[in-house]
């Protein structure tokens, strides 16, 4: 149990399942040592609806990752997504104090930027710095210790709802845990799927999950805009249940296990039995009809995507390609789609960056809990987030614990 500062949790809060993925840095490294999933309640398209349901999943997620990893958790690094999700980049300008950049300069640089007008229901999530430019010397990464007059900084700005802030935070709260920051979603996953030289060629990544397919596309080793759709794999189970004429935890279950992105990327053909609707007779389906059914939707949100990616004029500037990752991506011939709809070379991501248990998270369903964790882990920062209403029987189960795991020496 002597566990201390060093451990980080993620806590991927999505459509489909809540994920904690516990850490420890050691050495440089970030090594899993426990995670917890949950069937998630109380979201819908990436958003909190249910503040009740969605503490009571949280709780069980963290309680599952707790006992794995012997350690008790009281502060995680959130992710956030939804279709309330903005995203702009912003200059910054000021003059250098002493003639050479100092992290007082940096930090005003950075402040200055982010001086736009923010309407009052909306909330800063991040600013990421992207590069920064001295007496018209631009592509600086770090500039502390340059000489100049003039700083300029390039900066990306991603704002949320405010209420939607909250609800994640309040979630949090009433299941006995801090939040020390706040992550979106796709931000969060290329931490975890992305290498540096993709970052730095030109790279989008797309996580299609249960709920929402997120975007992020970064160049030059930052990111250059995000973008999250409400639109996922939810949807693609619903095509399917409606097609198969069969129950929509039957659809999901046949979907994970035999669906394809599109009929024609199937390697092999084979027959299945779907039950039916109001205790009707099952039926028999082959792989390709379902397949049938999940394409136009895939090949629908993948479409959206690629015209975010043009009206944002980055689609012709992603040398790297795409890389797919959440849930969804899992699907057979999911790549191969999304490569015809880009037009671009895509692979699948994996998380990685991490070890200790890393086949326990080798899904691409844990891209973001992966993520969050590697956040934290590499940006130690002050809570930014503070408990509003603490669950009054957290006492009692740290109480509890300790009794459990008392010192028996
Ligand atoms: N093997 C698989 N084949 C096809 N789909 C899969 C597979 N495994 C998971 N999925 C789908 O992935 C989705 C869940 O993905 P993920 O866990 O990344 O979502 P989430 O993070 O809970 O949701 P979101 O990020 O949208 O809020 C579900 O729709 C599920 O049906
Ligand atoms: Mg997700």
């Amino acid at each position: 149990m002597a566990r201390g500062d060093d451990l980080i949790v993620g806590l991927d809060v999505g459509t489909t399942k809540i994920c904690a993925i516990v850490a420890e840095r050691r050495a440089g490294a970030t090594d899993v040592i426990g995670i917890g999933t949950h069937p998630s309640r109380g979201l819908r398209r990436g958003v909190v609806v249910d503040i009740d349901a969605t503490t009571d999943s949280i709780r069980k997620a963290v309680d599952e990752a707790e006992l794995m990893a012997g350690c008790e958790i009281n502060a995680v690094y959130a992710g956030i997504a939804g279709g309330h999700i903005e995203s702009h980049n912003e200059i910054g300008m000021i003059a250098i104090k002493d003639r050479e950049v100092k992290p007082g300069d940096v930090r005003r640089v950075i402040e200055q930027a982010q001086a736009v007008a923010i309407p009052a229901d909306r909330e800063v999530v991040h600013v990421l710095p992207q590069e920064y430019e001295i007496d018209g010397q631009d592509g600086i990464k770090q500039p502390i210790g340059m000489s100049g007059v003039r700083l300029i900084a390039n900066v990306h700005i991603v704002t949320a709802a405010v209420t939607s802030v909250q609800n994640v935070v309040k979630c949090c709260n009433k299941a006995g845990l801090n939040v020390i920051d706040i992550v979106l979603e796709p931000i969060a996953s290329s931490e975890a799927v992305l290498s540096p030289d993709e970052r730095e060629l030109g790279v989008a990544l797309v996580d299609m999950g249960g709920g929402t397919t997120d975007l992020a596309v970064f160049r030059n080793g930052s990111i250059k805009h995000s973008a999250v759709l409400s639109l996922g794999g939810y949807h693609l189970t619903n095509d399917a249940a409606v097609g198969l004429r069969t129950p929509f935890d039957q659809a999901e279950r046949v979907k994970r296990r035999y669906g394809c992105a599109a009929p024609r990327l199937l390697r092999q053909d084979e027959l299945l039995v779907v039950p039916g609707v109001g205790g009707r007779q099952p039926s028999e389906v082959s792989r390709k009809e379902l397949a049938s059914f999940l394409e136009p939707r895939i090949e629908e949100i993948l479409g959206l995507v690629r015209e975010e990616l043009q009206t944002s004029g980055f689609h012709g500037r992603i040398p790297a390609g795409v890389v797919v990752t959440g849930g969804s991506s899992a699907l057979e011939g999911m790549p191969e789609l999304a490569e015809e709809v880009f037009e671009l070379p895509t692979r699948r991501g994996l998380p990685g960056g991490v070890g200790g248990l890393v086949d326990r998270v080798q899904g691409p369903e844990f891209a973001t809990g992966v993520g969050l964790a590697l956040w934290g882990a590499s940006r130690p920062g002050r809570q930014r987030f503070r408990i509003t209403d603490r669950a009054p029987f957290r006492g009692i189960r740290a109480r509890m614990r300790e009794w459990f795991y008392g010192d028996f020496s």
